[in-house]
């Protein structure tokens, strides 16, 4: 007998469960806005984000910030087209401004073995910025393999494959205003 393949409708309905709440996400953000305009207060910052998953977080962080902030973009290769990454990430496409004297702050979505952001920051430190410091949305500080913490951290989460508000199971879910985990049947390729 043929079995039927569960259609994915590329909505809150393919989640397992909803983690994070669009309220819970913004009202978090402002006070991580709070913490890094503190941080950084009499200073210049530049913000680098990291594409594409952090694009949205940095889009609604850079808003409430209140400090003079540049901002620049990289993309490191990690997770293709997968949930699991195989080879160590490759910074694909850095910076475009020079951030050399610069105080930086490298925003990511999620830290999870560590080897995107540990990338990234090798890369970024040859530009020799006067600081460099770290913020994530999420962190699955049990799944790390790299000795690193970020700087600014907004929500410790389990270990499941999550999507929505930027991050993306083969570029779908980013759309989504909500975080959470993507039932199991839909982490398949076509
Ligand atoms: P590492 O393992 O290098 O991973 O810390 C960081 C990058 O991997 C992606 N990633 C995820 N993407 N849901 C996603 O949509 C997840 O649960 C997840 N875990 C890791 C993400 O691009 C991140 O920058």
């Amino acid at each position: 007998m043929e079995t039927l393949q569960p259609i994915p409708n590329f909505s809150e309905s393919d989640l397992e469960a909803i983690l994070l709440s669009k309220e819970q996400i913004d009202e978090r953000i402002d006070s991580l806005a709070n913490e890094i305009s503190n941080s950084y207060a009499g200073k210049d910052l530049t913000v680098v984000c990291v594409l594409s998953g952090a694009l949205v977080f940095t889009a609604d962080l850079i808003r409430k910030l209140d400090v003079p902030t540049r901002l620049d973009c990289i993309r490191a290769d990690s997770y293709a087209d997968a949930t699991e990454s195989s080879k160590p990430p490759r910074i694909a496409s850095s910076l475009k401004t020079d951030i050399a004297g610069k105080n930086v702050l490298v925003v990511d979505d999620i830290l999870d073995t560590g080897k995107t952001l540990s990338a990234i920051i090798s890369h970024l430190e040859e530009f020799e910025p006067s600081s460099l410091k770290t913020c994530v949305l999420l962190d699955k500080k049990e799944r790390r393999q790299v000795d690193i913490e970020a700087d600014f951290s907004g929500f410790d989460i389990p270990n499941a494959f999550v999507v929505g508000y930027g991050l993306d199971f083969a570029e779908h879910y980013r759309h989504l205003p909500c975080i959470g985990a993507l039932k199991a049947e839909f982490q398949i390729l076509p």
